[in-house]
């Protein structure tokens, strides 16, 4: 049987549109609630947008467009609902608030995941009366496109929950990973930020621009890790001998590199410096002709990885 044919999505802003456009493409209905009265249009034309590159990636093949539905508020709109995506802005206040407002509507068997990005499961939990229904379902943007999800549940989930949430999310395409613990930022992003760390500390030391930091990654270990992670691409690096001869013969190196990592701060100086360091590798091309570039590279190496993974 297939996980959850409805679904809902609370909030439908950046990441709320994203996954109502792949909850539709795979073939499920969805109630939004967003109390954005230009939620609807957005949500529509978002959708509309995302369409045809759902499709160039062989996702649309079960959905359809217009089974999509709005609604007055949220404990209407999860109604019936077997998973609910929550979107809402990251302040907990708001979270606990629309918590409070669709536990006694919830159906039964359902299953929310929040998308929250810096709230931990545990702090996101304070807003129920029961929690065990509740995981974190975090998404990279977009959703639509990019595969990950980090699920978390902790001692208060309800035995199969997650489970649950893992096989919805691999029937619509996603990549999960589950987090033991939780932590702030969960893994992704604090790889993110380790690595966007040590690229701003270059820059502020003067060892390359930033557009040659950025080229750093994306035409050298960017593209290897968009096939493997950085310790499967370290077993392949020593040869036959695997990881423990690249241990033996790197250890000193890394360990070398990592006393001498920076640890630098997002001050206002270190932002505008990278902020005109941004410009001057753009050459003066707009936010949407790059975002529509990344958009292009990102389907082309989903398209050519997606018969792989
Ligand atoms: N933007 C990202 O890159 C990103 C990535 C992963 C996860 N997230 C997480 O996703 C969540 C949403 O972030 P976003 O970037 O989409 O924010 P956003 O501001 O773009 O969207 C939030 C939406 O929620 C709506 N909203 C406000 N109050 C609401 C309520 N009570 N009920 C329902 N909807 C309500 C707003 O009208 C808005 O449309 C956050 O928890 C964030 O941490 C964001």
């Amino acid at each position: 049987m297939r996980e959850s044919s409805h679904t809902a999505v609370l909030g439908a802003g950046v990441i709320g549109a994203s996954w109502a456009a792949l909850f539709l493409a795979s073939g499920r209905s969805v109630a939004v609630y967003d109390p954005n009265p230009e939620a609807e249009r957005l949500v529509r034309d978002y959708v509309e947008t995302a369409w045809p590159t759902m499709t160039e990636l062989g996702l649309t093949a079960r959905g359809t467009p217009d089974a999509v539905s709005f609604h007055a508020n949220a404990a209407e709109a999860v109604d019936g609902a077997g998973f609910i995506q929550e979107s809402v802005p990251e302040r907990l206040p708001i979270k606990h608030a629309l918590y409070a407002g669709i536990e006694g509507a919830m159906a039964p068997g359902a299953v929310l995941a929040s998308s929250a990005s810096g709230l931990t499961l545990s702090q996101m939990q304070g807003g129920w009366g029961d929690p065990s229904r509740m995981i974190l379902g975090h998404p990279f943007n977009p959703p639509h496109l990019i595969p990950l999800v980090e699920v978390v549940a902790n001692e208060r989930t309800a035995p199969g929950v997650l489970e649950r949430a893992e096989a919805f999310y691999a029937d619509i395409g996603k990549v999960t990973i589950r987090l033991e613990k939780e932590v702030p930022g969960h893994v992704a992003n604090r790889l993110q930020a380790a690595v966007w760390r040590e690229a701003i500390h270059l820059v502020m030391e003067g060892v390359a621009s930033v557009g040659d930091v950025d080229k750093a990654v994306w035409a050298g270990p960017g593209l290897r890790w968009a096939a493997m992670g950085p310790t499967a691409l370290f077993n392949l690096g020593a040869g036959p001998g695997g990881l423990r001869a690249f241990c033996d013969h790197f250890s000193d190196t890394f360990n070398g590199w990592w006393d001498d990592l920076g640890a630098p701060s997002l001050t206002p100086e270190v932002a505008e410096t990278l902020i005109a360091g941004i410009d001057a590798a753009n050459g003066g091309r707009s936010q949407a002709e790059l975002a529509a570039e990344r958009d292009a590279l990102l389907t082309a190496i989903r398209k050519a990885t997606g018969p792989i993974r």
